[in-house]
């Protein structure tokens, strides 16, 4: 069985090192098509989710090598615009690489990317921001059709700030004649390493950050070398996980200006959270307290992707803690599974209300989704007895080593294979 066996209650104590960011290396990945050389991503983490997007390139014609830590892409070879159902399906983000196919080769064929385990992942405000920049977009039968024999630059005005859009519209920009401005953009850490990518091969992109991006159009591409920035959502895992356990730990890479709501919730639940520019540092000593309301927002809010894991280290809090998930429909799954290893957890549409016990009970629990397994790990760190966490699969598209990193730390986890 392949498993994950995690013995709670041991205080983590040590340091790990935040491994590079999958939402921002994924982006990168689609980007290295707009390039006409070689690129050499440093830090790049080996996941599930890294290693779909070398086979869509591959796919396409392009080569993809590790040496080591880096993975370096050649895009010299790109020959096809075409990503088949079997590849869409690996990773549902693979949206990502239509701006980018469609403004190297003036066309792209990908199959509609359709649901995924957080609810519907609908793409029509990516369809819409190609279309003002003159993308022709034809649905028919699951596939899409695009082409674009020249994309022209104009002002879009993002109905929502969706981040896949944003940097789906930032890579098509980029082919673009003339200049594209994103308006109501996401704002999230990852489309600024996005920019800072796109710059060191030579486009002219600015604003990232803010509210609005702008896209000067038309330059060539060349290629380089680029370093991955920190996984904020790994970082926040971590510390969550001494959170959870108790301890005191070092997380080497996390950044407190991506991390500030949940550092302020941890702060506020009685965690020492104590950064400095080598990464942050989290003590963790008596029983935690229950936090004010944790609303999900796009960034500077709170991040979706965190809490499942914030809500996993404050199952034993004193007190109730309310959550509000506004950005994904279906995104507590892991609550079920939570119950079962003792926790007090009602849900009501958006809203997930958690009641602080005592004590959690090891249990037999399953992986929903990426995130929802992380947050099983937290829980079982902070468990009495053995916690077996299954169809770990979904893990391993966002963790390069989450077992191996808890166990530096002192955790006691075992990683079984079939
Ligand atoms: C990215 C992250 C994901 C994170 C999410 C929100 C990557 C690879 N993934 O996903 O980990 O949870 O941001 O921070 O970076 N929406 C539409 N129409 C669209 C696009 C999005 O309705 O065309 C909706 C989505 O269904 C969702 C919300 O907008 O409800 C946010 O989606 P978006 O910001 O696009 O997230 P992703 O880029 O898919």
């Amino acid at each position: 069985m392949r498993e994950l066996i995690i013995t709670g209650e041991h205080p983590l104590q040590g340091e790990v090192t935040v491994q590079g960011a999958k939402n921002s290396v994924l982006p990168i990945l689609a980007a290295t098509l707009l390039t006409s050389s070689q690129v050499e991503l440093r830090g790049c983490p080996h996941l599930r989710d890294v290693e779909a997007s070398v086979r869509i390139l591959e796919a396409l014609g392009c080569t993809a090598r590790w040496e080591g830590e880096n993975l370096v892409v050649d895009t010299a070879g790109l020959n096809g615009w075409t990503i088949s159902d079997i590849l869409m399906r690996e990773m549902r983000s693979s949206a990502i690489f239509l701006g980018a196919i469609l403004a190297r080769c003036g066309r792209a064929e990908l199959s509609y990317p359709g649901g995924c385990e957080l609810g519907p992942r609908p793409i029509d405000l990516h369809l819409s921001g190609l279309r003002e920049l003159g993308a022709e977009i034809c649905e028919a039968g699951g596939m899409l059709h695009c082409r674009a024999e020249q994309l022209t630059g104009r002002e879009v005005v993002l109905g929502f700030p969706s981040v896949g859009a944003t940097e789906n519209l930032m890579l098509a920009a980029c082919g673009a004649k003339g200049t594209t401005v994103i308006a109501n953009a996401a704002r999230e850490p990852e489309i600024v390493d996005l920019e800072r990518f796109l710059n060191a091969c030579g486009a002219c992109v600015s604003g990232a950050g803010s509210s609005t991006v702008t896209v000067e159009g038309g330059r060539p591409l060349h290629g380089g070398t680029y370093t991955v920035m920190p996984d904020r959502i790994a970082a926040a895992t971590y510390l969550c996980a001494a959170a959870s356990a108790g301890g005191e730990i070092f997380v080497r890479g996390a950044r407190e200006s991506h991390l500030s709501t949940v550092t302020a919730a941890l702060r506020e639940a009685g965690c020492q959270i104590r950064p400095d520019a080598a990464g942050i540092a989290c003590v963790c000593r008596e029983r935690l307290r229950a936090v004010g309301p944790v609303r999900t927002a796009p960034y500077p809010g709170f991040p979706t992707d965190a809490q499942a894991i914030l809500m996993a280290a404050l199952l034993r809090s004193r007190g109730t803690t309310v959550f509000e998930e506004n950005i994904f429909e279906n995104r507590y799954r892991h609550v079920d599974e939570l119950v079962r290893m003792g926790a007090r957890i009602r849900v009501s549409g958006r809203v997930a209300v958690v009641t602080g016990v005592p004590t959690l009970r090891g249990a037999s629990v399953r992986c929903t989704d990426l995130r929802g397994g992380a947050a099983l790990c937290v829980a079982a760190l902070g468990a009495g007895g053995v916690t077996h966490v299954t169809q770990i699969g979904h893990i391993d598209r966002g963790y390069q080593d989450l077992a191996g990193d808890l166990r530096a730390l002192g955790a006691d986890v075992i990683r079984t294979e079939e």
